[in-house]
């Protein structure tokens, strides 16, 4: 529990029986050292009462989004941003369906979008509540958002029935938040990550690209990052935030992305290429817009350079993990590529199988490498990205052993 100390948790309670233990649970995250500001919503105010909360914590509560004396003090945005973890606990069923429909009607919602923090619940609920496939669906979105959910426990129920729907107890629960602030295995080590496609002009207005929407590179990116890892994310064209943490370096074209690479990696100590890097690009980019004219236009294409085989080919190459995507004989396919390239590992996906990998939110995908096949999935992308962030780690800790 000594990660604790000095650690700023935002404790979000919601209307549940089982926000009695969150006042333990408060205390025993203040005797550990951290700093706890508590959010009530509505109904939890009806089961525990604010100035309980505010002696245990030792800091006013906040309960209101519109609420000017509070909004002078720390505003919901400054407690957004101040907060190193959100927990809710208890998390009603209620909550759990408003984060997932992405709610913001009242301040811990609110909180919730506007947070960087990473954001834990501990569900409370009657055992069909728990089980009702309402609740269940919007637990699994809330994951695929890299949200956490602790438990619920299963056993005796305050209804007087019995099942899962208990919230853990506090003991548990700090025990949980401690751990998230132990340091990540990749704790010292710096990554590089390519994700998304590369745009390759034809005119000023024109370019060649594809459809890849980089989730899957800025997953890993995260997992990454909550790892420990010091991550530097080179990026095509994506419509997809930042993820926390990372040194996020935008470019266009594959000439710009091996750039990119290039200049860090004297100190880099793994390489994650999942960019969809266009293999070709225009020979001569025309400097004005071509006017249409003759019925027929032809296009010189050219090779683009092969970020990935160029890094692994550098003297002071990282460990460098390669991404491929196949259609058919996957395996086979993706070992050559794992020779051709000179790479560490592979991590082969059969993107033939339409509801996986290339623009979608789940991928299921097989790592290679000298020791074997490992096959991971079909999982959403987020959930996948920790699993392959941990073997990646594993791998690169026995090579360098
Ligand atoms: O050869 P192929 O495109 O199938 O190889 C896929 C792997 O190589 C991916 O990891 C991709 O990011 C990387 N790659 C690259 N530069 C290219 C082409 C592919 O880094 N020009």
């Amino acid at each position: 529990m000594e990660t604790l100390k000095h650690k700023k948790i935002l404790l979000g309670i919601t209307g549940g029986i089982a926000a009695y233990k969150s006042a333990d649970l408060c205390r025993q995250l203040k005797t550990a050292g951290a700093d706890v500001q508590v959010v009530l919503t509505t109904a939890a105010a009806e089961f525990i009462t604010p100035l309980t909360m505010q002696a245990l914590s030792g800091n006013p509560v906040h309960q209101h989004l519109l609420n000017p004396e509070a909004e002078a003090g720390m505003g919901h945005i400054e407690l957004a941003k101040w907060a190193d973890r959100v927990i809710i606990a208890p998390a009603s069923a209620d909550i759990i369906a408003r984060l997932a429909a992405g709610m913001a009607n009242d301040l811990l919602t609110t909180l919730c979008l506007a947070t960087e923090a990473p954001i834990a619940l501990a569900p409370a609920m009657n055992q069909a509540m728990w089980r009702d496939p309402r609740t269940q669906d919007n637990c699994a979105r809330l994951e695929s958002l890299g949200m956490t959910i602790w438990g619920p426990g299963v056993g005796d129920q305050a209804c007087g029935d019995s099942g899962p729907g208990r919230m853990l107890e506090a003991t548990e629960l700090a025990q949980l938040i401690a751990a998230t602030f132990d340091k990540g295995r990749l704790c010292g080590k710096k990554i590089t990550i390519t994700a998304g496609p590369t745009r390759e002009a034809i005119d000023p207005v024109r370019y060649i690209s594809n459809h890849s929407s980089g989730k899957m590179g800025y997953a890993l990116a995260q997992a990454a990052v909550d790892a420990g890892a010091e991550v530097t994310l080179v990026s095509g064209p994506v419509n997809l935030p930042a993820p926390r943490g990372v040194d996020l370096r935008r470019c266009d074209s594959a000439d710009a992305m091996l750039a990119a690479c290039l200049a860090g990696v004297n100190e880099c100590d793994i390489f994650i290429a999942a960019a969809a890097v266009a293999d070709y690009r225009v020979a001569d980019v025309a400097n004005q817009k071509i006017k249409k004219s003759a019925d027929k236009l032809t296009l010189e294409l050219i090779r683009n350079p092969d970020i990935l085989a160029t890094v692994a080919a550098h003297p002071q190459r990282p460990f460098c993990v390669g991404f491929a995507a196949e259609t058919e004989q996957v395996t086979k396919h993706a070992r050559d590529k794992l020779q051709r390239k000179g790479l560490n590992l592979i991590i082969a996906n059969d993107v033939s199988q339409p509801d996986i990998g290339f623009n979608s939110d789940d991928n299921a995908v097989t790592l290679i490498d000298q020791q074997g096949d490992l096959a991971l999935g079909p999982a959403p992308k987020q959930q996948l990205a920790r699993q392959l962030i941990d073997a990646i780690a594993q791998r690169y800790e026995n090579n360098a052993s």
